[in-house]
Protein backbone atom coordinates (compact mmCIF):
# COMPACT_ATOMS: atom_id res chain seq x y z
CA UNK A 1 0.00 0.00 0.00
CA UNK A 2 1.26 2.93 -0.86
CA UNK A 3 1.15 5.69 1.78
CA UNK A 4 0.61 9.71 1.14
CA UNK A 5 0.57 12.56 2.82
CA UNK A 6 1.00 15.35 0.61
CA UNK A 7 -2.03 17.04 -1.24
CA UNK A 8 -0.42 17.01 -5.10
CA UNK A 9 1.11 13.47 -4.76
CA UNK A 10 -1.73 12.06 -4.24
CA UNK A 11 -4.00 13.96 -6.52
CA UNK A 12 -0.58 12.44 -9.13
CA UNK A 13 -1.87 9.00 -7.71
CA UNK A 14 -5.14 8.94 -8.58
CA UNK A 15 -4.55 10.46 -12.21
CA UNK A 16 -2.02 7.93 -12.99
CA UNK A 17 -4.06 4.91 -12.20
CA UNK A 18 -6.99 6.51 -13.61
CA UNK A 19 -4.16 7.12 -17.48
CA UNK A 20 -3.70 3.25 -16.48
CA UNK A 21 -7.31 2.21 -17.00
CA UNK A 22 -8.08 1.84 -13.81
CA UNK A 23 -11.86 2.71 -12.09
CA UNK A 24 -10.69 4.26 -9.31
CA UNK A 25 -12.92 4.32 -5.58
CA UNK A 26 -12.29 6.32 -1.81
CA UNK A 27 -13.36 4.98 0.87
CA UNK A 28 -13.21 8.38 3.48
CA UNK A 29 -12.81 7.48 6.76
CA UNK A 30 -11.35 8.96 10.54
CA UNK A 31 -9.45 6.09 11.02
CA UNK A 32 -9.45 3.53 14.04
CA UNK A 33 -10.87 1.09 11.48
CA UNK A 34 -13.02 -1.48 12.23
CA UNK A 35 -15.04 -4.33 10.04
CA UNK A 36 -17.44 -1.88 8.84
CA UNK A 37 -14.85 0.24 7.44
CA UNK A 38 -13.14 -3.42 5.80
CA UNK A 39 -17.11 -4.01 4.38
CA UNK A 40 -16.75 -0.35 2.73
CA UNK A 41 -13.08 -1.19 1.20
CA UNK A 42 -14.80 -4.59 0.23
CA UNK A 43 -17.48 -3.13 -1.34
CA UNK A 44 -15.07 -0.29 -2.98
CA UNK A 45 -12.74 -3.43 -4.78
CA UNK A 46 -15.89 -4.75 -6.12
CA UNK A 47 -16.53 -1.95 -7.73
CA UNK A 48 -12.57 -0.69 -9.01
CA UNK A 49 -9.63 -1.48 -9.73
CA UNK A 50 -7.49 1.06 -7.60
CA UNK A 51 -8.87 1.39 -4.27
CA UNK A 52 -7.48 4.77 -1.78
CA UNK A 53 -8.73 5.02 1.62
CA UNK A 54 -8.36 8.34 3.43
CA UNK A 55 -8.06 8.43 6.92
CA UNK A 56 -8.14 11.89 8.66
CA UNK A 57 -9.41 13.28 11.89
CA UNK A 58 -10.86 16.02 10.94
CA UNK A 59 -10.99 18.61 13.36
CA UNK A 60 -14.00 20.90 11.49
CA UNK A 61 -16.56 18.60 12.44
CA UNK A 62 -16.12 18.06 15.88
CA UNK A 63 -18.15 20.80 18.02
CA UNK A 64 -16.65 22.51 21.27
CA UNK A 65 -16.86 20.16 24.19
CA UNK A 66 -16.86 16.94 21.80
CA UNK A 67 -14.22 14.20 22.01
CA UNK A 68 -11.58 15.25 19.23
CA UNK A 69 -8.94 14.86 21.81
CA UNK A 70 -9.89 11.45 22.52
CA UNK A 71 -11.34 10.08 19.31
CA UNK A 72 -9.17 6.69 18.48
CA UNK A 73 -6.29 6.99 16.98
CA UNK A 74 -4.26 4.10 15.71
CA UNK A 75 -2.29 4.88 12.32
CA UNK A 76 0.04 1.59 12.47
CA UNK A 77 -2.73 -0.75 13.19
CA UNK A 78 -5.05 0.90 10.39
CA UNK A 79 -2.41 0.61 7.85
CA UNK A 80 -1.81 -2.89 8.31
CA UNK A 81 -5.70 -3.83 8.25
CA UNK A 82 -5.36 -1.64 5.02
CA UNK A 83 -2.50 -3.46 3.50
CA UNK A 84 -3.96 -7.01 4.09
CA UNK A 85 -7.41 -5.55 2.84
CA UNK A 86 -4.72 -5.04 -0.47
CA UNK A 87 -5.94 -1.22 -0.60
CA UNK A 88 -4.13 0.56 -3.21
CA UNK A 89 -3.37 4.11 -1.35
CA UNK A 90 -3.54 5.46 1.75
CA UNK A 91 -4.40 9.22 1.91
CA UNK A 92 -3.41 9.99 5.74
CA UNK A 93 -2.60 13.77 5.68
CA UNK A 94 -1.87 16.35 8.29
CA UNK A 95 -4.25 18.73 9.95
CA UNK A 96 -2.30 21.23 8.62
CA UNK A 97 -1.53 20.02 5.48
CA UNK A 98 -5.99 20.14 5.23
CA UNK A 99 -6.58 22.92 6.85
CA UNK A 100 -4.18 26.41 6.49
CA UNK A 101 -4.63 28.88 9.15
CA UNK A 102 -5.53 30.92 6.05
CA UNK A 103 -8.48 28.63 4.72
CA UNK A 104 -11.66 30.22 5.07
CA UNK A 105 -13.93 28.22 2.49
CA UNK A 106 -17.13 25.53 4.59
CA UNK A 107 -19.16 24.06 2.10
CA UNK A 108 -22.90 24.28 3.88
CA UNK A 109 -25.79 22.13 2.44
CA UNK A 110 -28.89 23.47 3.49
CA UNK A 111 -32.12 22.24 5.09
CA UNK A 112 -30.82 18.68 5.03
CA UNK A 113 -28.53 19.07 8.04
CA UNK A 114 -31.48 21.10 9.95
CA UNK A 115 -32.50 17.83 11.51
CA UNK A 116 -31.70 14.96 13.64
CA UNK A 117 -28.11 15.14 14.78
CA UNK A 118 -27.72 18.92 12.72
CA UNK A 119 -28.97 21.00 15.92
CA UNK A 120 -27.38 18.74 18.23
CA UNK A 121 -24.13 19.04 16.91
CA UNK A 122 -24.05 22.85 15.36
CA UNK A 123 -21.50 23.38 12.46
CA UNK A 124 -20.98 19.22 12.58
CA UNK A 125 -22.47 18.69 8.71
CA UNK A 126 -20.66 21.74 7.35
CA UNK A 127 -16.96 20.31 9.20
CA UNK A 128 -18.03 17.12 7.10
CA UNK A 129 -19.39 18.58 3.95
CA UNK A 130 -16.12 20.83 3.87
CA UNK A 131 -13.85 17.67 4.53
CA UNK A 132 -15.53 15.20 1.39
CA UNK A 133 -15.74 18.18 -0.85
CA UNK A 134 -11.85 18.66 -0.16
CA UNK A 135 -10.87 14.84 -0.53
CA UNK A 136 -13.16 14.55 -3.89
CA UNK A 137 -10.98 17.84 -4.88
CA UNK A 138 -7.42 15.98 -3.66
CA UNK A 139 -8.90 12.21 -4.70
CA UNK A 140 -10.41 12.82 -8.05
CA UNK A 141 -11.57 9.30 -8.11
CA UNK A 142 -14.79 7.69 -10.00
CA UNK A 143 -16.91 6.51 -6.67
CA UNK A 144 -17.14 6.91 -3.25
CA UNK A 145 -18.23 4.62 -0.69
CA UNK A 146 -20.05 5.63 2.72
CA UNK A 147 -21.66 3.43 5.11
CA UNK A 148 -25.64 4.01 6.02
CA UNK A 149 -24.58 4.04 9.52
CA UNK A 150 -24.25 7.65 9.52
CA UNK A 151 -27.38 8.02 7.31
CA UNK A 152 -28.05 11.57 7.43
CA UNK A 153 -23.99 12.16 6.17
CA UNK A 154 -24.80 9.89 2.91
CA UNK A 155 -27.71 11.85 2.12
CA UNK A 156 -25.53 14.85 2.66
CA UNK A 157 -22.88 13.97 0.74
CA UNK A 158 -25.49 13.03 -2.11
CA UNK A 159 -26.84 16.14 -2.51
CA UNK A 160 -23.50 18.04 -2.64
CA UNK A 161 -21.79 15.90 -5.21
CA UNK A 162 -24.89 16.40 -7.22
CA UNK A 163 -25.09 20.15 -6.48
CA UNK A 164 -21.43 20.77 -6.83
CA UNK A 165 -20.93 18.78 -10.20
CA UNK A 166 -18.50 16.79 -8.61
CA UNK A 167 -18.29 13.76 -11.04
CA UNK A 168 -18.09 10.91 -8.37
CA UNK A 169 -20.88 8.17 -7.87
CA UNK A 170 -21.72 7.98 -4.51
CA UNK A 171 -22.19 4.39 -3.13
CA UNK A 172 -23.84 3.62 0.35
CA UNK A 173 -23.23 0.90 2.12
CA UNK A 174 -25.63 -1.08 4.62
CA UNK A 175 -24.89 -1.19 7.78
CA UNK A 176 -22.48 -3.56 9.66
CA UNK A 177 -23.55 -4.58 12.67
CA UNK A 178 -22.17 -6.83 16.23
CA UNK A 179 -23.96 -10.20 16.96
CA UNK A 180 -26.61 -8.25 19.13
CA UNK A 181 -27.21 -5.95 16.88
CA UNK A 182 -24.92 -3.26 17.73
CA UNK A 183 -23.95 -0.73 14.77
CA UNK A 184 -20.09 -1.32 14.58
CA UNK A 185 -18.74 2.55 15.61
CA UNK A 186 -14.99 3.34 16.03
CA UNK A 187 -17.02 5.17 19.61
CA UNK A 188 -18.14 1.69 20.71
CA UNK A 189 -14.70 1.72 22.04
CA UNK A 190 -16.16 3.79 24.67
CA UNK A 191 -18.64 1.58 25.98
CA UNK A 192 -18.04 -0.16 29.44
CA UNK A 193 -19.03 -4.10 29.78
CA UNK A 194 -22.66 -3.39 31.11
CA UNK A 195 -23.54 -0.57 28.64
CA UNK A 196 -22.12 -2.56 25.37
CA UNK A 197 -24.68 -4.98 26.79
CA UNK A 198 -27.48 -2.46 26.82
CA UNK A 199 -26.23 -0.68 23.95
CA UNK A 200 -28.03 -3.22 22.08
CA UNK A 201 -31.49 -2.25 22.91
CA UNK A 202 -31.03 0.23 20.25
CA UNK A 203 -31.14 -2.04 17.19
CA UNK A 204 -33.51 -4.19 18.66
CA UNK A 205 -36.10 -1.40 19.28
CA UNK A 206 -35.21 -0.46 15.30
CA UNK A 207 -35.67 -3.53 14.20
CA UNK A 208 -38.99 -4.74 15.90
CA UNK A 209 -40.74 -0.80 14.86
CA UNK A 210 -39.58 -2.16 11.60
CA UNK A 211 -41.40 -5.70 11.74
CA UNK A 212 -44.40 -3.52 14.11
CA UNK A 213 -44.99 -1.77 10.51
CA UNK A 214 -44.75 -4.88 7.94
CA UNK A 215 -47.78 -5.80 10.43
CA UNK A 216 -49.57 -2.65 9.42
CA UNK A 217 -48.43 -0.23 11.88
CA UNK A 218 -47.55 2.66 9.93
CA UNK A 219 -48.35 5.87 12.65
CA UNK A 220 -44.77 6.92 13.52
CA UNK A 221 -46.16 8.23 16.51
CA UNK A 222 -47.11 4.36 18.06
CA UNK A 223 -43.39 3.19 16.70
CA UNK A 224 -41.51 5.92 18.48
CA UNK A 225 -43.19 5.10 21.33
CA UNK A 226 -42.79 1.76 21.45
CA UNK A 227 -38.66 2.60 20.21
CA UNK A 228 -38.10 5.00 23.47
CA UNK A 229 -39.99 2.30 25.73
CA UNK A 230 -37.23 -0.72 24.84
CA UNK A 231 -34.71 1.76 24.73
CA UNK A 232 -35.65 2.83 28.55
CA UNK A 233 -36.49 -0.71 29.54
CA UNK A 234 -32.95 -1.80 29.04
CA UNK A 235 -31.40 1.06 31.43
CA UNK A 236 -30.23 4.76 31.76
CA UNK A 237 -30.00 6.45 28.66
CA UNK A 238 -30.58 9.82 27.03
CA UNK A 239 -32.16 9.87 23.93
CA UNK A 240 -31.28 12.95 22.25
CA UNK A 241 -33.72 12.32 19.33
CA UNK A 242 -35.66 9.22 17.29
CA UNK A 243 -36.99 10.16 14.34
CA UNK A 244 -39.16 8.51 11.22
CA UNK A 245 -38.05 10.53 8.29
CA UNK A 246 -38.59 10.53 4.64
CA UNK A 247 -35.49 8.27 3.19
CA UNK A 248 -34.41 11.24 0.63
CA UNK A 249 -35.63 14.57 1.93
CA UNK A 250 -34.86 13.75 5.79
CA UNK A 251 -38.16 15.56 6.32
CA UNK A 252 -39.82 14.49 9.76
CA UNK A 253 -43.19 11.76 8.84
CA UNK A 254 -46.36 11.36 10.52
CA UNK A 255 -47.26 8.25 8.57
CA UNK A 256 -45.20 6.13 6.60
CA UNK A 257 -46.37 6.13 3.28
CA UNK A 258 -43.15 5.99 1.13
CA UNK A 259 -39.67 5.32 1.65
CA UNK A 260 -38.37 5.80 5.11
CA UNK A 261 -35.73 5.83 7.92
CA UNK A 262 -35.93 5.69 11.06
CA UNK A 263 -32.96 7.43 12.77
CA UNK A 264 -31.96 7.77 16.50
CA UNK A 265 -29.14 8.83 18.61
CA UNK A 266 -28.88 7.98 22.06
CA UNK A 267 -26.29 8.67 25.05
CA UNK A 268 -25.87 5.70 27.23
CA UNK A 269 -23.23 6.86 29.58
CA UNK A 270 -20.11 8.89 28.11
CA UNK A 271 -21.19 7.45 24.69
CA UNK A 272 -23.48 9.24 22.18
CA UNK A 273 -24.60 5.97 20.18
CA UNK A 274 -26.47 6.72 15.94
CA UNK A 275 -28.58 4.11 14.51
CA UNK A 276 -31.22 3.70 11.68
CA UNK A 277 -33.12 1.39 9.64
CA UNK A 278 -34.93 1.45 6.51
CA UNK A 279 -38.71 0.86 7.02
CA UNK A 280 -41.17 0.93 4.46
CA UNK A 281 -43.90 -1.41 5.59
CA UNK A 282 -42.24 -4.62 4.90
CA UNK A 283 -40.36 -6.94 7.07
CA UNK A 284 -37.17 -6.47 8.30
CA UNK A 285 -34.06 -8.33 6.50
CA UNK A 286 -31.62 -8.62 8.64
O1 LIG B 1 -17.80 9.05 8.44
C1 LIG B 1 -16.66 9.47 8.71
O2 LIG B 1 -15.79 8.75 9.16
C2 LIG B 1 -16.35 10.96 8.49
O3 LIG B 1 -17.45 11.74 8.80
C3 LIG B 1 -15.81 11.26 7.09
C4 LIG B 1 -16.83 10.95 6.02
C5 LIG B 1 -14.55 10.46 6.84
C6 LIG B 1 -15.46 12.75 6.98
O4 LIG B 1 -14.49 13.11 7.91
Amino acid sequence: VEVITEIESCRSAIQAAKGAGLRTALVPTMGALHSGHLALIQAARQRAGHVAVSIFVNPTQFCPGEDFAKYPRALEKDLSLCRDSNVDLVFAPSVDAMFPVAATTTVHVARLADGLCGPLRPGHFDGVATVVTKLFQILPVDLAVFGEKDYQQLVIVRHLARDLNVPVEIVGHPTVREPDGLALSSRNAYLGPSERRQAGSLSAALFAAVDRAAGGELRSAALLADIRARIHAAGPATIEYVEVVDAETLESLRVIDRPARICLAVRIGNCRLIDNVAVDGRPSTR
